[in-house]
Order: structure tokens, then sequence, then C-alpha cells
């Protein structure tokens, strides 16, 4: 579970791109095109398809990732440079057979787009044709589960309790239906929402939309750990996806509604950051208040970015090394099931003014129960976490996953056919 984000267990790219970079590299070596694949595994870690046979370049583009499956796509996937989160409100007529017609059309252009191919009334297909490992996600908001069956609402799906750092504006939280569009281009990405959205309209309406971006696909090697806009390495101790403790802490099981077996629970949570006065701080403050480097993400007991954190050193002077205020002491749980997968991403709009910077994360976390595993983490950064001198959330929302489907099936039939 210390591991960085890798791509074990995650649908596998269908194609093995090859750079131009790994060719002209790799063939400087005088290597052939089984080391070429090797340099590129070895590299991001994640591609074992073959060269392209025609020896061609193949590009990250026509990398597509499967829509159809058990569980769906987008949380395990090796997350994507680009995001878009689109929370959708229902017509107040909108009834149960209403959310399942659109679920239906949603998924039938989910599916094509993610694999490169037009939705269904594509105005501009070309923009298709580049899928870039793109994933929709669905989630369902307390809203539309009632709709299908107030009874099927886990308890968890419901806005989380109020914290005193929170900040929450109407206009980034709640929602009847998320979709997670996730590619490696923002392009493709804005094409998908909007041939999404165009498929909602008859239905409901667009409540917010979040963009979220990591760095650029190629601009660093694949599985290193995320950056945000404070400069922290960003995602360290995580689950690992592919493995038992991912699949127990994520996935419903069977103490879940049978609706949701093989889906989880997303929260989406918009933390401004007032980077102003962050910047303002000097290098070791910046350092205490995580308890981490800033230039590797070692903890500030370590050498290397996955290092266990020792939480019973002390300094000369007898302090804790790691503060007892700091982030990550103040994240971590004794108890093991009480851990949670973050997949988070950056925003940052046009600053309306010097002092006037909007910029932040969009937290995203995956947990089998928000209340037995987000909740008491949260409590505990509400009740103490440095951080919060420079972070307010301004936006919450919680998601039911509902698991994959099969193709020619739609995301939600357990729920509205189960
Ligand atoms: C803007 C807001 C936030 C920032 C900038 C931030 C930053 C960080 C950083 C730099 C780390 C250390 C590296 C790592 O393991 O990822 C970390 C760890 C962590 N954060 Fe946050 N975080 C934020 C919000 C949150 C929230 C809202 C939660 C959950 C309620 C959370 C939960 C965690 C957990 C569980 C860890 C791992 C702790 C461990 O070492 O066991 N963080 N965060």
């Amino acid at each position: 579970m210390m591991a960085p984000e890798r791509a074990t267990g995650s649908p596998p790219p269908q194609r093995a791109p090859l750079t131009r970079r790994l060719l002209l590299g790799g063939a400087a070596a005088g290597a052939g095109a089984a080391a070429l694949v090797g340099a590129d595994a070895l590299i991001s870690g994640r591609f074992t398809a073959p060269a392209d046979p025609a020896g061609g370049v193949r590009l990250n583009g026509e990398e597509t990732v499967p829509f159809h499956g058990a569980r769906q796509a987008g949380i395990e996937t090796p997350p994507q440079a680009h995001a878009k989160f689109v929370a959708v409100d229902l017509d107040d007529d909108a009834d149960a057979e209403a959310a399942r017609r659109l679920l239906g059309l949603l998924s039938d252009d989910a599916a094509k787009l993610t694999q490169g191919r037009a939705a269904l009334a594509d105005s501009e297909p070309e923009l298709a044709v580049v899928p870039a490992r793109l994933t929709v996600t669905f989630g369902f908001g307390p809203g539309l589960v009632e709709r299908a069956s107030p009874a099927a609402v886990p308890a968890w799906l419901r806005p989380l309790p109020e914290f005193a750092t929170d900040r929450l504006r109407e206009e980034w939280s709640g929602g009847d239906l998320l979709l997670q569009i996730c590619a490696d281009d923002p392009l493709t990405v804005a094409h998908a929402a909007r041939m999404l959205a165009k498929d909602v309209r008859a239905f409901g309406a667009v409540r917010w939309v979040q963009d979220g971006f990591r760095r650029a696909y190629g601009s660093e090697a694949g599985g290193t750990t995320m950056r945000n806009l404070m400069g922290q390495v960003d995602g360290t101790v995580n689950p690992e996806p592919g493995t038992e403790d991912f699949d127990r802490l994520v996935w419903n099981g069977s103490d879940a509604p049978d609706w949701l077996r093989g889906g989880t629970g997303a929260v989406v949570r918009r933390i401004a950051m007032d980077l102003d006065t962050w910047d303002r701080l000097d290098r070791p403050g910046r350092e205490d208040s995580v308890g981490r480097r800033l230039s590797d993400g070692a903890p500030l007991t370590g050498d290397d970015e996955h290092d266990e954190p020792d939480f019973a050193a002390l300094t000369p002077l007898g302090f804790p090394r790691i503060a007892e205020y700091a982030h990550i002491r103040r994240a971590r749980s004794e108890d093991p099931a009480e851990r949670i997968f973050r997949r988070a991403y950056n925003y940052d709009l046009a600053a309306t003014g010097a002092e006037d910077q909007d910029a932040g994360l969009v937290f995203v976390s995956y947990q089998a129960d928000v209340d037995r595993q987000f909740v008491p983490i949260q409590r505990r950064l509400d009740e103490l976490d440095l951080l919060n001198e420079w972070i307010s959330p301004i936006g919450s929302a919680v998601f039911a996953i509902p698991p994959g489907c099969a193709e020619g099936g739609f995301i939600g039939e357990t729920l509205f056919d189960g």
C-alpha cells in the first residue's frame, strides 16, 4: 500500500506507444525492438504490448481503456493528465424510467467515445478519434438512487457532516449524477463532456463542472507521484490498485446493498489553496506543516519518498521530528480499515487580482464506506492540521459509483433492473 501510483490491476491500455524519444534513444544505444519495448515498460511501468509490427510510432492518443467490465474504469486506471468532473441535477419530473433511459444513452456514448468512436449524434466526430486513455466514470448522488428505490440508498450516501474548516458553496456541492471524464488530452475530455452533456439536456441540467490537471502526458515517467500547486508530492501513501488491500478498502462487497457490489463510494471536495500566504512561509515551515520534504516527498525522518515515516523520532531538543500538527500524522489512522484511495487533480482558474488566486485541489477519494473511512480522517484533519492555515474546502459531494457493465448493458442496471 505504500507503493506509488501504478497500473497494476487497471484495465490495460490497448496499444503500446513508442515515443519518438524512446525510439531514437533506443536506436542510438543499438537496441532492438524488444529492448525498446522493455525500455518503454521500464519508464512507464505499464506498457506490455509489443511495438507496432509495421514499425510505426504509436501515439498515446490512440490508447484506449476498456469501458465494459465488472468495475468501472477511471479509478484503478493510472491517472490521466486531464479531468473534468461534471455534476448533473435531474429534473424534478425525471422519474426512474427517465433516469434509466438517460443512463442507457450515456453508457452507449461513453462506450463509443472511450474506444475512439463518435457518439450517437456526434456533431464533431473528428474529435472522437483520439481517445488518449479516455475514461468516463459514473457516480450516483442520493437523488438518483432514491428515484430507483429509496431503500437502495447506502447509509453513507448523503452530504458529509459539517466541518469547522468548511467554507462550502452551493455552486460546487451536491448533484444527482457525476460524470468523471479523464483523458491524457484536454480536447478529448472537452468533446466527451460536451457529447454527454447533450444527452443530459432532456432529463436535467449541469449543476457544476470542475476541471483538473496533472502534469501533461510524457512530461514525467509513468508512475511518478503527482505534485499539487503547493509544490508538494501528493499521493505517496495510497492503497495500491490490484492488491487485496485495495480491493478490501475500495470495492464494495457483501455488506453493501446488492446493486453496489463491485462499486465504491466517491468523495469530491473542492479545496481552495491560499497560495499567496503559503508563498510567505519559509521552506522548513512548509515541510513541517506536512511532515515531508518538498524536494522529493520523503518523510522528515527518511531519505526516500516511500520510506516509512518514524512518528516517534525526536529532534535534539526533544520535539517530535514530524510535528503533532503535521498533515501526515493527522491523516494517518491506527486502524488499517480507516484508509482511502486518493486520486486528486489540480485546478487553477484565472486570477482576478494579485491577492485573489483561485487555485487548489479537486480532491477525490474512493472508499467502500464513506462514513467509516473518509469521515474519521476528515474529522481528525478538521480538529488539527497545520495545512488548514492555507486550505479551505469550498465544495463537497458524495456519490455511489456503481459496478461496471457488460457490452450491451448500461451503468446502473444493477440498480434499475436489479
Ligand atoms: C488541499 C488539500 C490537501 C493537500 C494539499 C494535501 C496534501 C497531502 C500531502 C502532501 C500528503 C503527503 C504525501 C502523500 O502521502 O500523499 C498527504 C497525505 C495524506 N492526505 Fe492529504 N492533502 C489534502 C487534503 C486531504 C484530505 C481532505 C484528506 C482526507 C480527508 C487527506 C488525506 C490524506 C491521507 C490519508 C494522507 C496519507 C497519510 C499517511 O501518510 O498515512 N488529505 N496529503
